[in-house]
């Protein structure tokens, strides 16, 4: 067997993409001028009160953005806009005017719904840093399709064309910068999360939005998986050798954690 690559190698292991990871201090309160916009973590909350819940705890909340078609075109459709799902949790944030981080989840090529359950890493760290927790689902996924419908979405290659990885990132900026605005909380550090496909737009996102993220943690992302940048049988090849050093073994976690979750189940099947 080939032996592994470093690129492989370091392809399949946790990336970890922390940049430059300063809090700066925020500056001035927002001035209002009889506008409504949150400038404290109740008033934030209150915010929150008045949009639809979907988790039983009321943390998690629901709101819809008019997204930008195409973010790189001038043409006639390139200002159609779509409804993209974002949720928010404003439980633990220390509100705009203290150093707390907003953390973003960019939903991958699933649906959202849920993955307030699944990502540990915001939950678990909300508290400790006092973060403000948004949660964004990708473009055609979920209740997030442009053209009223994924039958329409999917008719042909010019409605399709946009579902790309470019225009994804560019929808999360917009996200993230009107939530910013919505909470008051323009100078709250953003740090962006997301697993395989979610990380790599996370990794991305820091290198395309510098002024928008100062950190992103990407998990399991497969970064520099193309042609031509790491071998093209590099996960099957890492598979592999995890299969057969296990099967010597009678204690099969090893492989399990070891492993893309993409074939978590799949593994889980084949050793028990
Ligand atoms: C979003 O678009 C819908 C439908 O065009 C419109 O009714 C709504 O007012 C828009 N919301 C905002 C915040 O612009
Ligand atoms: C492609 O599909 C979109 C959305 O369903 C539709 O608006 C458009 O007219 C279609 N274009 C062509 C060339 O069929
Ligand atoms: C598995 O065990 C056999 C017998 O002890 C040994 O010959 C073989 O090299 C082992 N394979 C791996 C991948 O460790």
């Amino acid at each position: 067997m080939k032996t592994l690559s470093q690129p492989t190698l370091l392809i399949l292991s946790l990336s970890l993409l922390f940049l430059t990871l300063h809090f700066p201090p925020t500056q001035a309160k927002f001035a209002g001028l009889g506008i409504h916009r949150p400038n404290s973590p109740k008033q934030a909350r209150q915010l929150a009160a008045s949009a639809a819940h979907d988790d039983e705890s009321g943390d998690f909340v629901t709101f819809y953005y008019n997204q930008t078609l195409d973010h790189f075109n001038y043409k006639p459709e390139s200002y159609t806009t779509f409804r993209q799902r974002y949720i928010v949790n404003v439980k633990h944030w220390g509100g705009a005017d203290t150093n707390a981080p907003i953390l973003v989840y960019f939903g991958p090529e699933d649906r959202i719904d849920y993955a307030w359950t699944d990502i540990g890493f915001l939950t678990e760290n909300a508290p400790h840093f006092k973060a403000l927790l948004l949660y964004i689902e990708h473009r055609y996924y979920g209740e997030s399709v442009p053209f009223g419908s994924w039958e329409k979405a999917s008719r042909n290659a010019t409605s399709l064309g946009y579902l790309n990885s470019a225009q994804a990132i560019a929808d999360y900026a917009a996200i993230i910068l009107h939530v910013k605005q919505t909470y008051s909380a323009k100078n709250s550090p953003v740090i962006v999360v997301g697993g395989s496909y979610g990380g790599m737009l996370a990794s991305w996102f820091r290198l395309k939005y510098p002024h928008v993220a100062i950190g992103a943690l990407a998990s399991s992302a497969p970064i520099l998986y193309f042609d031509g940048v790491a071998p093209g049988d590099g996960y099957y090849s890492v598979v592999t050798k995890d299969f057969k050093v296990t099967s010597n073994r009678s204690n099969t976690k090893s492989v399990i954690i070891s492993v893309s979750h993409a074939h978590f189940r799949y593994i889980c099947n084949v050793t028990s």
